[in-house]
């Protein structure tokens, strides 16, 4: 069992750096720990500000909060900076997301005029739906990198940090499937100095923030820093990283009826599941090549659960299939339709239908948070590379060669709270129990 003295304290400011800072997602995370911190709204959805962790046996009663129970930054402690494409101040960029009221909005609306992003790394080919007006210049990639190294160095210099995370809630790029160029970190810099096509934005952003120690987490479906060659400098820096694309929506429920249906042994013959959303990345799904990488993110989740190898009579030959709909009228406000025929004792059919009224950016923001919270702690606790403990926050978790990743959502959630325990030198819950009956 580990000590929990190995956990450096939170010392002073905590950088929070986001790519898409302009985007849906980011401004109504910012707002929310905003008003939070003024005291005006609850926040509501996130693990390290509402939620509780049980110690030790279930007689003791012991089940502190969270952020009472193991060091994290404090809200009052973050300071925000990122980059868009958009030079827009933040307060514009979140009237524009209309996700939240003009009221909630007016309570920080200072505090948002005054953020304004860096110019950002873009690329057109791997967002066709964005023109990118504020935008870095530079002959190579490998100066494109440097220029963000600088933005953080700079970042922490104005802002008197010297803890940052970074996490990525820009826009989804098109697909790219891993290659040579992403296979080493040699390869890797000598690509990016060549200007290799398959080095996308977000790698660029990813790279400076592990160059520079800062934890990166990827929000969207992008490939970024999910290859052996960044995962290779995020260990050699001793930095951690985690992906990818938030777990929100449908895939969240997703990954709570597909464990109920493995538990009982029901059988799966399909499962569609269609979504209407109107706000931009609704816009920006609509170019197939970036619908391509959010459809294998939102496939990639049913096999690994159902594990059809394990169970060929249940599961070997069901139909999955995701579609989203680009629908202006609703905004971030998305809709979610699952079918799913399923069958049970002596392969008789029945149907379950689901339909989720949500709201994209409210589901998001949380995570964005705790993300940001948990990254820190890691860098903390000297957990370098691969963080699979938050798999729990994403749709395509990350995980190291030779494993599989675990998508059960309950199973993520007691892997969490056991890396907590685990950190705070905490016994460990199996769940098992027998010493109640001895
Ligand atoms: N529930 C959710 O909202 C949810 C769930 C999972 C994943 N995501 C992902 O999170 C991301 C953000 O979602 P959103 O609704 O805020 O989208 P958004 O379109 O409102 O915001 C994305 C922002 O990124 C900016 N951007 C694009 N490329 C950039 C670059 N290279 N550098 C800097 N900025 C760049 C855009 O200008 C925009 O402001 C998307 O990739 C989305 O797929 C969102």
């Amino acid at each position: 069992m580990r000590k929990n003295h190995a956990i450096r304290k939170p010392k002073g400011k905590l950088g929070v750096l986001i790519v898409g800072l302009n985007g849906a997602v980011a401004t109504t995370f910012l707002a929310g720990v905003m008003a939070v911190r003024r005291g005006i709204a609850r926040p509501i959805g996130s693990l390290t500000q509402m939620g509780a962790i049980r110690l030790g046996k279930r007689t003791e009663h012991r089940s502190p909060l969270i952020r009472k129970f193991i060091e994290l930054a404090k809200l009052d402690d973050l300071v925000f900076g990122g980059w868009d494409i958009r030079d827009e101040n933040c307060y514009e960029s979140a009237v524009h997301a209309g996700v939240l009221s003009s009221d909630h909005l007016g309570h920080v609306k200072k505090e948002l005029l005054s953020l304004r992003p860096m110019k950002a790394v873009f690329e057109q080919f791997y967002v066709k739906r964005l023109k990118g007006s504020h935008v870095k210049k530079g002959a190579t990639k490998l100066e494109l990198m440097e220029q963000l190294r600088e933005d953080i160095r700079a970042f922490k210099k104005t802002n008197g940090v010297d803890r940052c995370v970074l996490v990525w809630c820009g826009s989804t790029e098109v697909f790219i499937s891993p290659n040579g160029v992403h296979k080493t970190l040699k390869k890797f810099t000598e690509g990016m100095k060549k200007n290799h096509a398959d080095i996308a934005p977000s790698m660029l952003y990813a790279y400076a923030a592990l160059m520079e120690g800062v934890p990166f987490a990827n929000g969207a479906p992008n490939l970024t820093v999910d290859t052996p060659a960044l995962a290779q400098l995020a260990r050699e820096k001793g930095v951690p990283i985690s992906g990818k694309d938030f777990k929100t929506g449908q895939t969240l429920l997703k990954t709570v009826i597909a464990p109920m249906l493995k538990a009982r042994l029901i059988g799966l013959n399909g499962w569609f599941s269609s979504n209407i959303l109107g706000n931009r990345d609704g816009e920006v799904l609509d170019d197939p090549d970036s619908f391509k990488t959010k459809e294998e993110s939102k496939l990639s989740v049913l096999e690994g659960i159902l594990q059809p190898g394990l169970y060929p009579d249940l599961y070997k030959d069901y139909y999955h299939k995701v579609r989203i709909n680009y629908y202006p009228p609703r905004g971030d406000n998305k809709e979610s339709w699952d079918n799913i025929d399923i069958f049970g004792w002596m392969g008789y059919p029945m149907q379950v239908k689901i339909n989720f009224l949500c709201r994209d950016s409210i589901l998001a923001a949380p995570i964005v948070l705790d993300l940001i919270l948990f990254m820190d702690l890691a860098q903390r606790a000297g957990m370098r590379g691969i963080q699979e403990w938050l798999s729990f926050y994403f749709k395509s978790p990350m995980f190291a060669p030779g494993l599989y990743p675990e998508h059960d959502l309950f199973i993520q959630l007691m892997k969490l709270k056991n890396t907590l325990r685990y950190l705070k030198g905490e016994e460990l819950i199996t769940h098992l129990g027998l010493e109640y009956y001895d």
